[in-house]
């Protein structure tokens, strides 16, 4: 005889609750919460739910998607935690290699684990989301946070953060390929904005973009007859890249609101 599929508690629980957090201020789901706060990152956060390791206002939870919001007291392994929603930003220099994805089919490492592995323990409880996506082979400044409203808003298409990129491309592209570039082109996925573009050696332009398509840069220069050979970003709003290759440095509160633009709320 056929078993009965039973949908999980979790997912009848999200389903009711809908896909929205919880309203109210600082509410939010016990296992994102926990991953925000610095406490345990969500996979994490989750499977100690789930083996009864956390309580709520004095009794085990074992749903990830309670709500939480400001006032609940949360306890690990009988330890009081705070949910404390502090936006922390860091600054990652990419190197090449790693996909900037959560799966990795092909197992080559994701910059998620060439991050925790040189995080400092106190940083390792975190979630880190990261603020936009880099290929595989680009090198570079990657942005991570434990806020997803600052990936929401760097990654916006109507924010229109200036990201700047550095080209080793086919060839010696011409004036007039920069103008194209300046001016804006087609792409299949329709019109590029205006971006800046300057040589910085014969075969080296520098573009800085305010919108971040999928492999926008190598299609531009692809475009104009020089593909990218080699590609690595150097800044992002006014936050410019200042670390060594696979090392990192957290962001000052100054670099978040005034270099990337980004005022928390009081949500
Ligand atoms: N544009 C690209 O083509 N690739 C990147 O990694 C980033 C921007």
């Amino acid at each position: 005889m056929a078993r009965k599929q039973r949908t999980p508690r979790w997912l009848e629980a999200a389903r009711r609750r809908g896909p929205e957090a919880p309203a109210g201020p600082g509410a939010d789901w016990l296992t994102r919460a926990l991953g925000r706060a610095g406490v345990l990152p969500r996979a994490e956060a989750e499977q100690a739910i789930r083996d009864g390791r956390v309580e709520v206002d004095g009794r085990v939870e074992r749903e990830p998607f309670a709500p939480v919001g400001e006032g609940t007291r949360v306890r690990v392994d009988g330890v009081e935690r705070a949910l404390t929603r502090h936006v922390r930003v860091l600054m990652f220099h990419k190197p090449a290699g790693p996909v900037v994805h959560g799966s990795d089919p092909e197992g080559v490492g994701t910059v998620f684990e060439r991050l925790r592995a040189v995080l400092p323990p106190e940083l390792r409880g975190f979630e880190w989301y990261a603020v936009g996506r880099l290929d595989r082979d680009t090198t570079g400044l990657l942005l991570f946070t434990n806020d997803e409203r600052l990936v929401r808003h760097a990654t916006a298409p109507d924010t229109h953060l200036p990201k700047r990129y550095v080209a080793r491309v086919e060839g010696q592209p011409p004036e007039a390929a920069l103008t194209r570039l300046r001016e804006g082109l087609t792409l299949e996925d329709g019109p590029t904005r205006p971006a800046e573009a300057l040589l910085r050696a014969p075969d080296v332009v520098a573009l800085t973009l305010t919108e971040g398509r999928h492999h926008q840069v190598k299609r531009m220069l692809a475009a104009v007859g020089h593909p990218v050979l080699a590609l690595h970003r150097e800044a992002v709003g006014r936050v410019v890249l200042d670390v060594a290759e696979g090392a990192w440095r957290e962001l000052t509160e100054a670099e978040v609101a005034e270099g990337l633009g980004f005022q928390p709320g009081a949500d």
